[in-house]
């Protein structure tokens, strides 16, 4: 990590105050500052090379299949049905609302398609152990912690998501890798994924608002956690941008997701 990014994130102790939740969301995403991030820095100043990013985007799909599991986890755990009910719906559109064109995993494999990667090359790859990291963190936040933590954690990365998405999406663009109306995935969740993070955020509110200093640190260990985890996951697929493993046979699925 560069010196400038550290310096550009001052430490200050983790705070209980109760403060107004959304201003906790800005300034973690402001310490995380992950538009610093080598892989988004290197997307937009021309230097990632197309084939290590296309790598790069084949792992990413891993992600993108199991998103949908901890998020169901985490729903089965909010206390109140009421609030239960819009995270279910997001898992619920996650699966392409009842249809197998629309799953969010189909949107990024026809991106996948288009940037000229076949099913047969996607089931040579093996999973990295970068994602494999990415998902188990997310299933420990939403399967073994509590729902504050997971919710938050996920919240986080929908949020990042939004912002994130825009700017691959314009990049791949800028770098002249896919037309602009050939951008499927990334332009959609650039809008979606703010939605998706409120729905996330309304479940932590009444708890920041009228819960214990407890509570609010719990929150907080959750958001930043998921700014951690999701920025991470970026710097370890650069770090490992360059890897070619490939399968001598095609696995259908490499998760089981
Ligand atoms: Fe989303």
């Amino acid at each position: 990590m560069s010196k400038v990014r550290e310096e550009a994130s001052p430490e200050r102790a983790a705070s209980v105050t109760p403060g107004a939740f959304d201003e906790l969301v800005e300034r973690i995403l402001a310490e995380t500052d992950y538009p610093k991030n080598p892989f988004l820095v290197a997307l937009a100043d021309g230097s990632f090379d197309r084939d290590d990013f296309v790598e790069t985007q084949i792992q990413f799909y891993n992600a993108v299949i199991f998103f949908s599991r901890p998020m169901a986890a985490v729903a089965a755990k909010i206390p109140s049905a009421r609030q239960r009910r819009e995270i279910l719906r997001n898992v619920w559109e996650e699966h392409g609302e009842g249809s197998d064109h629309d799953a969010h995993g189909e949107t990024f494999l026809a991106l996948l398609e288009r940037l000229g990667v076949s099913e047969e090359e996607l089931g040579r790859r093996p999973l990295w152990p970068e994602v494999r990291l990415f998902n188990t963190a997310l299933t420990g936040a939403c399967v073994m912690d509590e729902f504050l933590v997971g919710t938050g954690v996920l919240g986080m990365i929908e949020r990042m998501f939004s912002d994130i998405s825009g700017r691959i999406g314009r990049a791949i663009v800028a770098q002249g890798w896919l037309p602009a109306d050939r951008i499927i995935h990334y332009d959609l969740h650039e809008e979606l994924d703010i939605k998706h993070a409120d729905d996330f955020f309304e479940v932590l509110r009444p708890f920041w608002r009228d819960g214990t200093d407890e509570d609010r640190y719990v929150i907080e260990q959750g958001l930043r956690l998921g700014a951690v985890t999701f920025d991470t996951l970026y710097e370890h697929l650069y770090r490992a941008r360059t890897r070619r493993w490939v399968l001598d046979q095609p696995l259908e699925r490499h998760l089981r997701a």
